[in-house]
């Protein structure tokens, strides 16, 4: 008999011991669940504090209001004017000027002779590309962000 209670006892303990883990258990998870989402909370206000997204908002307005009309905004296919992807690296070897006052001023750059301007010129049949003057290095800066996002 009293063996039996000893051994009725041990086993209530380890019950107790087993309820116990499990709310351990649960508990630990929940709070690891709640902190991922905080930090993801986190993350996402960062980015939209962060200058560089801020950036890119305002080269795909800008795009979307000046470049849009010739050129794709998918970045890959041609329209009136070539795909821009990857047109900083095509003018990478002349002064990034040089590509800011393409953008700004493309005849300019043409009737100089540069030779990038030439090439693209008549490859694209002497279609002209429309001047923008009016941007500033930081605004075609942050289009070009925006065209090689
Ligand atoms: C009226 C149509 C038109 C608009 C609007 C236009 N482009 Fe163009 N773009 C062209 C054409 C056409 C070419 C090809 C070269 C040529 O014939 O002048 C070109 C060429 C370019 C090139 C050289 C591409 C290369 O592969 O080297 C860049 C860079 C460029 N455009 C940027 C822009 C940006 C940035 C804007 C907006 C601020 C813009 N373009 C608006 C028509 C346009």
């Amino acid at each position: 008999m009293k063996e039996l209670k000893l051994f009725n006892s041990i086993i209530n303990l380890t019950w107790i011991g087993v309820v116990f883990m499990i709310l351990i258990l649960g508990t630990t998870m929940f709070t690891n669940f709640t902190y991922k989402e905080e930090t993801k909370d986190v993350k996402i206000i960062d980015v939209v504090k962060s200058p560089i997204n801020k950036n890119l908002a305002i080269g795909k307005a800008l795009f979307k209001s000046k470049c849009a009309a010739c050129h794709h905004k998918n970045m890959k296919d041609d329209l009136t004017g070539p795909a821009l992807g990857g047109v900083t690296e095509r003018w990478s070897t002349y002064p990034k000027e040089d590509l800011y006052n393409w953008i700004r001023n493309s005849s300019r750059l043409i009737d100089k002779k540069h030779p990038k301007a030439l090439e693209i010129w008549e490859e694209w049949n002497y279609s002209p590309m429309s001047s923008f003057v009016e941007l500033s290095d930081k605004e075609i800066e942050a289009i070009l962000e925006y065209v090689e996002m």
